[in-house]
């Protein structure tokens, strides 16, 4: 490892498994300070006690008091934020006559809510170290799945592309930048039941990417550790799409 982050003080959601535990574990190898969270409390305490980083957990990062809480408490740990990388998220998927006015809501919560509740609470955090930001978008937020219907996960993470391009609007007065990273199929807890199951249209979907191979999370990690280091300190309000080129290639 090379300390491409030494020094750095970096909050990650969404750290007990997945793109956010590989995240925390290779940004604390590259020499950061990191401090995680997770509804999931025995995940997140393993993860974090393997991967030589501080978690929080449960916290429920889409209810205002709980993440503000969060915040405090990172800050307390590291004594400020340098970046904030918003991973978490929970979603459901299925045909769009099927999806009802709770799955519709319980996605936004969890999908969109998270960004604007933890991103306030760390913003004047970020103010005060010029710090940066870096969203978990996807591939969803660009083109539709027919695959497997995700007319709601698809709305939540255009609005997290969205909203990328206002906080970087909004940070410039500031000097906050913020950008956003957009996995395409990646084999995490997220999907992996869908994968196992032979009946799943995702069952055997890596036939069918360019790399015939789906993403995984250390792809997604390697690409938000450039976010997250001072080689991209001059990227703003951008997007990258880390999916092997499936979304280009037909
Ligand atoms: N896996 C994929 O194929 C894929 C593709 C595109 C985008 N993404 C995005 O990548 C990010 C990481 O996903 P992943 O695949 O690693 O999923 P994951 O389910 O493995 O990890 C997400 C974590 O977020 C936590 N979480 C969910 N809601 C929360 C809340 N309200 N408060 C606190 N923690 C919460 C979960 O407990 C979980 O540990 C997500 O934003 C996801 O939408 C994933």
């Amino acid at each position: 490892m090379s300390g491409r982050l030494a020094g750095k003080r970096v909050l990650i959601t969404g750290t007990a498994g997945g793109q956010g535990a590989a995240a925390a574990r290779l940004f604390a190898a590259e020499g950061a300070r990191v401090v995680g969270c997770d509804l999931d409390v025995a995940r997140a305490e393993a993860t974090a006690a393997e991967g030589g980083f501080t978690a929080f957990a449960p916290v429920d990062l889409a209810d205002v008091d709980a993440a503000t809480g969060w915040i405090t408490s990172a800050v307390e740990v590291l004594g400020g934020i340098d970046v904030l990388y918003n991973n978490a998220s929970a979603t459901r998927v299925g045909p769009f006559e099927d999806v009802t006015l709770e799955d519709w809501r319980f996605v936004l919560r969890n999908e969109l809510d998270l960004i604007f509740t933890v991103t306030q609470a760390a913003w004047e955090h970020l103010a005060e170290a010029r710090g940066s930001i870096i969203n978990t978008a996807s591939v969803s937020a660009w083109r539709g799945a027919a695959f497997t219907e995700q007319a709601a996960h698809g709305a939540a993470k255009g609005g997290v592309l969205a909203i990328t391009r206002h906080l970087a609007a909004s940070g410039s007065r500031r000097g906050i930048r913020a950008n956003s990273i957009s996995p395409g199929l990646t084999v995490t807890p997220q999907i992996q039941e869908f994968l196992d199951d032979p009946s799943h249209p995702m069952h055997g979907m890596e036939a069918a990417h360019p790399l015939r191979r789906l993403g995984t999370p250390e792809d997604v990690a390697r690409v938000a550790l450039f976010l997250a280091s001072d080689d991209a300190s001059y990227l703003n309000a951008i997007d990258i799409v880390v999916d092997g080129g499936q979304s280009v290639i037909v």
